[in-house]
């Protein structure tokens, strides 16, 4: 998959203020500052496309980008951070939950999880969410510059482990980091070969 393309269009505070399109999309969401942003702008190979932050909480609203004209990439505000006010939080979570249940030309959502942290409770119940409500999706391991490879399999060891006593197949998965690209030819083979189940 080559991007000759990637435009920003719009940002919504809704679903339903997202583009009308039959354009694919794909969708990054995970907790505040596991690095969605930062993925988004590496898989597209520009340094600023989306708002970066060390911050949490730089993504507010729904961000489509058109990418080669012909299908998008969606950052989306992270779920799980505690410095935001319970209507915020509540508010959020509306956006979010609405987008991927009703957005129709949602292909698949990534799931960005941190590679250096154990499991984390937030992430596993939307992960479970997810499946219940049948929305296709994989997850991506992130920031694995950060610490050693062997820290890395052992929280993807015990994800996978935590996720097989409830699943009957474990979802897809890539291992990435934003900074030294790694993983970003995988994902977008993967991009590429949905688009063409679609297409
Ligand atoms: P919100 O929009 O706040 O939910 O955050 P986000 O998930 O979009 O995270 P963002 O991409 O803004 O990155 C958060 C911080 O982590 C920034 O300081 C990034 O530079 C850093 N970061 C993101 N990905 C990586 C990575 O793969 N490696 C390293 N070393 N830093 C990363
Ligand atoms: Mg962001």
């Amino acid at each position: 998959m080559v991007i000759k393309e990637a435009d920003f269009i719009i940002s919504s505070p809704d679903f339903r203020k997202c583009p009308i399109t039959k354009f694919p999309e794909f969708a990054f969401v995970g907790r505040s500052n596991v690095g969605k942003s930062s993925l988004l702008n590496c898989l597209v190979n520009r340094k600023s496309l989306a708002k970066t932050s060390i911050r949490p909480g730089k993504t507010q609203l729904i961000n489509h980008f058109l990418i080669n004209r012909q299908w998008y990439l969606v950052d989306l505000p992270g779920y799980g951070w505690a410095k935001v006010s319970k209507k915020l939080k509540s508010q959020w979570k509306k956006m979010l939950s609405d987008y991927f249940l009703y957005r129709d030309n949602l292909a698949c959502v990534f799931t960005l999880i941190d590679s250096r942290l154990k499991p984390q409770p937030v992430d596993l119940t939307f992960l479970k969410w997810l499946g219940e409500n049948k929305i296709p999706f994989a997850i991506i391991f992130t920031k694995t510059d950060k610490v050693s490879k062997n820290l890395v399999n052992f929280n993807i060891l015990t994800l996978k482990k935590t996720m097989m006593k409830d699943w009957e197949e474990i979802p897809d998965s890539f291992i990435s980091s934003a900074k030294d690209k790694r993983g970003r030819e995988e994902i977008l083979d993967y991009i590429d070969n949905i688009l063409r189940t679609i297409q």
